[in-house]
């Protein structure tokens, strides 16, 4: 996929184009743009451009100091699933967690997301928990790369 560019969002217009794949994906939890600096702090965030059009973006929540987990979490407009886009995006990311000292690696599904849990299961992620947030209706899960 030569046309695929990944970067990290410094400028406002990067992070306002990161804010809204997430937003549109996860319409029950939206962020506000300085939730998002907020997490571009504590996190490693991606944004793709295929050539010049927004198709995606990343997280990655690096190991905490009294654990070797590393979430990674891609996600990908759904008209522009089916082209290995989310594949790059998520081998990009779980390389970032493992040079990051990951040694488990986990992401995390909404329930109701029919495409991202078949795309992590074929990438080899086990269910691992399920929860609901106060005031949500619908589960989150986690699995973790077996
Ligand atoms: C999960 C997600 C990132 C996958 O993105 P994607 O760009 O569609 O991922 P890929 O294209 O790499 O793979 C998706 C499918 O396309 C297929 N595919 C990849 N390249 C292809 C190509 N060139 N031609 C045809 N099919 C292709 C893959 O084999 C895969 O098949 P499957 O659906 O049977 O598993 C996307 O569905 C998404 O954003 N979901 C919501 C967010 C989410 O739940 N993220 C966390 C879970 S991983």
């Amino acid at each position: 996929m030569t046309d695929l560019r990944i970067e990290q969002p410094e400028s406002d217009a990067a992070l306002k184009d990161w804010q809204h794949v997430h937003n549109v994906i996860i319409p029950t939890a939206t962020l506000s743009l300085n939730e998002v600096r907020e997490r571009a702090q504590r996190y490693h965030l991606e944004v793709a451009y295929l050539g010049d059009v927004l198709v995606g973006c990343t997280t990655v929540r690096p190991p905490t100091s009294d654990t070797s987990t590393a979430t990674v979490i891609a996600r990908v407009l759904s008209s522009h699933r089916g082209q290995g886009i989310g594949g790059e995006l998520y081998g990009r990311g779980i390389d970032h967690a493992r040079t990051l000292g990951a040694t488990t690696i986990e992401t995390i599904v909404l329930a109701s997301n029919v495409d991202g849990l078949r795309f992590a299961h074929k990438h080899g992620f086990v269910e691992f928990e399920r929860y609901l947030l106060p005031g949500d209706s619908v589960p989150w899960i986690t699995l973790r790369l077996a």
